[in-house]
């Protein structure tokens, strides 16, 4: 699948097959985040693959309900050292939140090549989270997202036109 074919057939997927995922498929995704760019370079990101169902079943409620993140056979969880990222992108952001962002597009982008599913998950307690993984406190969540096969297809939500979102030679 070329690159371009992975970003059009990429869905957010909210409902998974128990279905173990493929030992050479995983190899995949993680290598894609493994590539990802990040700011000077610097990699202050750390996935935990969670695999355990005993601690899939405690992030639903960490993930403020959303049952289908403990439903995927594996949870990746995107964590980042604030204190390791390039302190002053433009002279005032902290680049964990967008180099962990970076990697796991990377991470949806591979899922859809090797025919997984995933789902951003923005919305969950970082406290909780943390608990229930022993993230260490100078450890930032960013995000999650469940990896497994797709049991459903979802159709493409609709997206602004170009036109927009995109201005030429100035604002
Ligand atoms: C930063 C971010 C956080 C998100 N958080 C959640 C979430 O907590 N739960 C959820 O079901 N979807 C979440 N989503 C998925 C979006 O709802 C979804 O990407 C959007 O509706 C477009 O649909 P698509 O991904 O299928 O193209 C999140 C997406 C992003 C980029």
């Amino acid at each position: 699948m070329d690159i371009m074919e992975a970003i059009r057939m990429r869905r957010s997927v909210r409902k998974y097959l128990p279905d173990e995922v493929p030992a050479a498929a995983l190899g995949t995704v993680l290598e894609a985040a493994r590539l990802a760019p990040t700011a000077c370079n610097n990699q202050p990101f750390r996935i935990v693959l969670v695999k355990d169902a005993a601690l899939r079943e405690k992030l639903v409620p960490a993930c403020k309900g959303q049952r289908f993140v403990a439903q995927a056979p594996v949870v990746l969880v995107g964590c980042a050292l604030e204190a390791e990222a390039y302190p002053s992108l433009a002279g005032w952001m902290n680049s964990f939140a967008i180099d962990t962002a970076i990697v796991f597009d990377h991470i949806t982008l591979a899922a859809t090549s090797v025919g997984l599913g995933t789902c951003w998950i923005g919305a969950f307690d970082e406290k909780a989270v943390r608990e229930v993984l022993g993230i260490p406190p100078n450890w930032r969540v960013v995000c999650l997202t469940p990896l497994g096969k797709p049991a459903e297809q979802p159709e493409a939500r609709p997206r602004k036109a170009l036109g927009e979102l995109v201005s030429e030679d100035g604002w």
